[in-house]
């Protein structure tokens, strides 16, 4: 078992391989935490516990006159409200008495092998092969009967531990949640820096490393979605933490709509981490015998730097998070029409540049917005799902077979989420999207949002996509929402329970995709939102890959795939070339640069074949060709951030190993150049220092040790924004 508890000193000891984490319950019943990070022995931790009498910090009644226990300053697991811990809390809530206050002291606790459920929203699961043990904790409050459950899956062999809360009203009266915490971790020192990814839309998940300052540092969205500008996913680390040495944590929340997380240093240089549903605008009336679910948090801990947190995200999230075969297999390459033709087209016209990318290589073509209702702009027709038969005779079915004539597979763009105000679907139920009474709608890309809170629009809606996936031959579907969420009002709720509203969204959008997604494992489902605005693990959990973002400028990419890459494995990243001077910088790239960009992620194309001369699809038949041979390094392997991308001007560089590590791909873009350059050698990694390598465009052969302490040279020849991949292959040793 990897979770013990110690009767003698009343302390919890969970233990992956290369972390432990305690806690004790108090001599007052409270829950305390201990520690969190490097594996350590089961051992009494008691002496870390300092008690002191502190000015102006509050001791608990059954401390009677001792005035040295204080929840102000001890780190707890969860913290109770309204009884003298004055750090952002695990829980608000009012009760039926107006008080807000939740006295949680641990009642109860169960230990089983095996992980713990959680209700309506995607989590990790344990695959055959895991060691997966589960302890549940019971605060209960004497007073109100209300109770919240901690849960911790510990997945031993990964390195991580997954939380999650529920709150459960044993009481005898409805309670008013207003927040509650997916976990709470509490440090004893700040010693610490934070990291965290934010961005805009076409520019994603930019990162940031801050130290931990007094205050509470906090991101999160209140858009509705996990959004374009913070990604759910933060770092707590060293301050001399780097990618290969040193200790991190990561705080993964699988959860598509509103969070936040908090670290506050406190009056005394603690630091009180806390993740989870974002408390803005949310309240749940929780009824007697009634329960609240919070979102699954993935915790973990790595003492071998960001290199080594991220192998921790990627493996799971690979294994044990994504559910479609997919995700194990071989994706297509695939071409798409969006910035080929945007809503510019006909059937002649897709048949044209389906055909001439056929000698490219490709393998499935995707038919993007503009195909349904009167969709010749992006201001109408979101809602009405029937094909444009001025545009595509035929239909979908008809287009679908002579794609599949070609030999290629055929793909779908669909937006089911929203609605315009010129289309069938809203003139016939204007009460179906999200709007408050009275007042006029705020658009976003002149649409309005479906209210996915509502049964009604949920069931309509896995009617909906259900037939036009099952109508046609379709193997992929790129499922888009373009904005961001206003007008939070739901018709069928009172208004004790508005505040319901964006989280019951978010609860109907996961029915949904049970019922669409989880039924066709055949289909391959493309996660976007304007690109990368819900690039979470929740939207994983459906889909094996997200569109990363809608710049696609090689340049740019750099930086995106380089923020994405620190929690997301690569095989999660779709990335595409598309034309030059691009679209939206109007930057100009080799396309050999912009093939070794798209292929640090899943290969595509974005572009009108028929407008390649004979050399450019030759080179694009071989860059399919190349990703195609190294396709299971790429997305199995383990990643390598070799430079970073803010501080390196020069060079970008990255590199896929083998986990045998007897291969490897060193991928590298001249992002910068002056005169009578210097030399430059990239410090590869990961490689076995004593086996020998040979080194693609080297003669000889070399160590591991030596190729990553010395390095390779960068050829000076190289020019701006050009590029170069370098295999290695390990020496077979007679
Ligand atoms: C979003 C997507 C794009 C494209 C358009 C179509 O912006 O991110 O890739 O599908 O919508 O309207």
């Amino acid at each position: 078992m990897s979770i013990k508890y110690n009767a003698d000193t009343k302390t919890f000891i969970l233990q992956t391989d290369n972390s432990s984490y305690l806690m004790k319950i108090s001599r007052y019943k409270n829950l305390l935490h201990l520690y969190y990070g490097r594996r350590i022995k089961d051992e009494d931790l008691d002496y870390l516990i300092r008690l002191q009498d502190r000015g102006f910090s509050p001791n608990p009644n059954e401390a009677g006159n001792d005035r040295t226990f204080s929840l102000d300053f001890l780190q707890q697991e969860f913290s109770t409200s309204g009884k003298g811990d004055y750090r952002s809390p695990g829980i608000e809530l009012v009760n039926s008495d107006g008080s807000r206050i939740f006295s949680g002291k641990v009642s109860s606790y169960k230990i089983y092998k095996g992980k713990y459920c959680v209700k309506g929203m995607p989590s990790l699961r344990a695959v055959s092969k895991d060691k997966v043990d589960t302890l549940e904790i019971h605060l209960k409050d004497k007073v109100t009967g209300v109770e919240v459950i901690l849960g911790y899956s510990v997945f031993e062999e990964k390195d991580i531990i997954t939380r999650t809360a529920r709150l459960v009203n044993n009481g005898k009266a409805p309670v008013r949640l207003e927040r509650l915490m997916s976990a709470t971790v509490d440090y004893r020192d700040s010693d610490y820096d934070l990291i965290y990814f934010s961005g805009r839309h076409m520019m994603e998940r930019g990162f940031n490393r801050v130290a931990v300052e007094n205050g509470i540092h906090s991101i999160g969205s209140t858009r509705g979605t996990s959004s374009h500008q913070y990604n759910p996913f933060a770092i707590i680390c060293g301050k001399n933490t780097d990618e290969d040495r040193g200790d991190c944590y990561g705080y993964s929340l699988v959860y598509s709509g509103n969070f936040i997380f908090e670290a506050e240093k406190d009056q005394y240089g603690q630091l009180r981490v806390n993740m989870g549903i974002n408390p803005a605008g949310f309240s749940f009336v929780i009824d007697e015998e009634e329960e609240f679910q919070a979102p699954e948090l993935v915790l973990a801990f790595s003492d071998k730097g960001l290199t080594g947190l991220s192998h921790i995200y990627h493996d799971a999230f690979r294994e044990n998070l994504c559910r479609s075969p997919y995700s194990k297999k071989q994706r297509p390459v695939l071409i798409n029409s969006w910035e080929a033709a945007y809503f510019d087209f006909d059937e002649e016209r897709i048949l044209n540049i389906a055909k001439s990318s056929v000698d490219m290589g490709v393998e499935l073509f995707v038919l993007d917005d503009g195909w349904f209702g009167k969709r010749d702009s992006d201001d109408c027709s979101l809602g009405d799902w029937t094909v444009n038969r001025e545009k595509l005779p035929d239909g979908i079915s008809g287009l679908s077979e002579k794609i599949h004539a070609m030999g290629l597979e055929f793909g779908l763009w669909i937006e089911p989420e929203m609605v315009s105000e010129n289309s069938e679907l809203f003139r016939a139920h204007p009460e179906w999207c999200l709007r408050a009474p009275g007042r006029p709608v705020t658009r976003g890309r002149a649409q309005l949002v479906l209210d996915l809170s509502r049964e009604d629009v949920c069931e309509y809606l896995i009617e909906t996509i259900n037939s036009i996936v099952e109508d046609a031959r379709i193997e992929y579907v790129k499922w888009d929402m373009n904005r961001s969420i206003s007008d939070v009002w739901s018709g069928l709720f009172d208004k004790e329970n508005q505040g319901e509203t964006l989280h019951r969204y978010v609860l109907g959008l996961y029915h949904i995709m049970d019922e669409v997604i989880l039924k066709h494992p055949e289909i391959i489902f493309c996660g976007c939102s304007g690109g990368g605005g819900r690039y979470d693990p929740a939207m994983l959990y459906y889909q094996p890959q997200i569109w990363c973002s809608d710049n696609t400028d090689a340049i740019n990419r750099l930086k995106i795939q380089y923020g994405t890459s620190f929690a997301y494995p690569v095989n999660t990243m779709e990335s595409h070339v598309s034309v030059c001077p691009n679209h939206q910088t109007g930057r100009t790239v080799p396309l050999n640069t912009r093939g070794i960009v798209a292929m640090d992620g899943i290969l595509g194309y974005e572009l009108d074949a028929t407008k390649l001369n004979d050399e450019e699809k030759e080179e694009c038949r071989k860059q399919v060709e190349f990703f195609k041979k190294h396709y299971s390094l790429i997305s199995e392997g383990d990643y390598y951030r070799l430079t970073d991308p803010y501080s390196d001007r020069y060079v970008c560089a990255w590199q896929h190993v083998s986990k045998d590590k007897k291969k490897a791909l060193v991928s590298l873009v001249i992002t910068d150049k002056e005169g009578n350059d210097c030399q430059r050698y990239l410090k590869l990694k990961g490689l076995r220092s004593d086996t020998m390598y040979k080194v693609s465009g080297i003669k000889g052969k070399y160590s591991g040790a030596l190729l990553m302490s010395a390095g390779i040279p960068v050829s000076c020849e190289l020019r701006e924004y050009e590029s170069q991949s370098i295999v290695l292959k390990a020496v077979r040793e007679k």
